[in-house]
């Protein structure tokens, strides 16, 4: 090894003993999600906050219309390719029409793509039951609000028994890990998550 190249290794060796820690400890502050009780918003995150939760009852009342109109229309079988197919697209509009992102999540997933963002992943393992709120320091806003099961929805997330033989077929072969059945009315089910930008 020549000269300058163990000067060059010790002086690398030396900026990060030197800025190691230090740098380590100030990205880990000013880059993490910390929980927020809701009397702790400002002015700015309450209106946040509001955002959030009139985009969950926008793609709420959206999912429920289409899923009616497709249960009527095909029977219940054939709502879930509906579902499958819709489900994401109306989510993805609804977030492009109001300037955020929204999606759907669960500890028992059915589609293992409605994975939840990184900041909600430890509430979803805790399984939250209330709906809960984030800040991240750049300002964005996260919500996570929790779905409970109503009677309508155990034909396709019920026990086994409850649901319906060529369902349980439609569901199997378009979901071969599919985790989202045994709930019963009014377990929690999983959450709508928001994540607002900066207001
Ligand atoms: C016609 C059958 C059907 C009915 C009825 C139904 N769902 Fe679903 N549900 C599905 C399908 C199919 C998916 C997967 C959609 C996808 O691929 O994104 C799903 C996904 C979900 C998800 C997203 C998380 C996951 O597991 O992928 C939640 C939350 C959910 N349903 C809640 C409900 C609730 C609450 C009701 C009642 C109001 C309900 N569902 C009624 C078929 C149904």
């Amino acid at each position: 090894m020549r000269h300058g190249e163990i000067l060059l290794i010790t002086l690398i060796g030396l900026s990060v003993a030197m800025l190691g820690p230090g740098c380590a400890r100030t990205r880990s502050s000013s880059g993490q999600w910390a929980s927020l009780s809701p009397d702790q918003l400002s002015p700015t995150q309450r209106a946040q906050w509001e955002r959030a939760v009139a985009a969950r009852d926008d793609l709420f009342g959206q999912l429920m219309t289409r899923l009616q109109a497709a249960i009527e229309q095909q029977g219940t079988a054939s709502a879930i390719s509906v579902c499958q197919q819709e489900a994401p697209k109306i989510a993805r509009a609804v977030g492009e029409a109001r300037g955020l992102s929204i999606g759907r999540t669960s500890w028992k997933l059915r589609n293992p793509k409605n994975l939840p963002p990184a900041w909600a992943t430890a509430l979803v393992e805790a399984r939250t039951e209330g709906p809960s709120a984030l800040a991240h320091p750049d300002g964005r806003l996260g919500a996570l609000l929790p779905i409970r099961l109503k009677e309508q929805c155990l034909t396709c997330h019920g026990a086994a028994e409850a649901i319906p033989a060529e369902v349980r077929t439609a569901l199997k072969a378009r979901y071969p890990d599919d985790q989202a059945t045994g709930f019963a009315e009014g377990d929690l089910r999983g959450w709508f998550w928001v994540e607002v930008p900066p207001g």
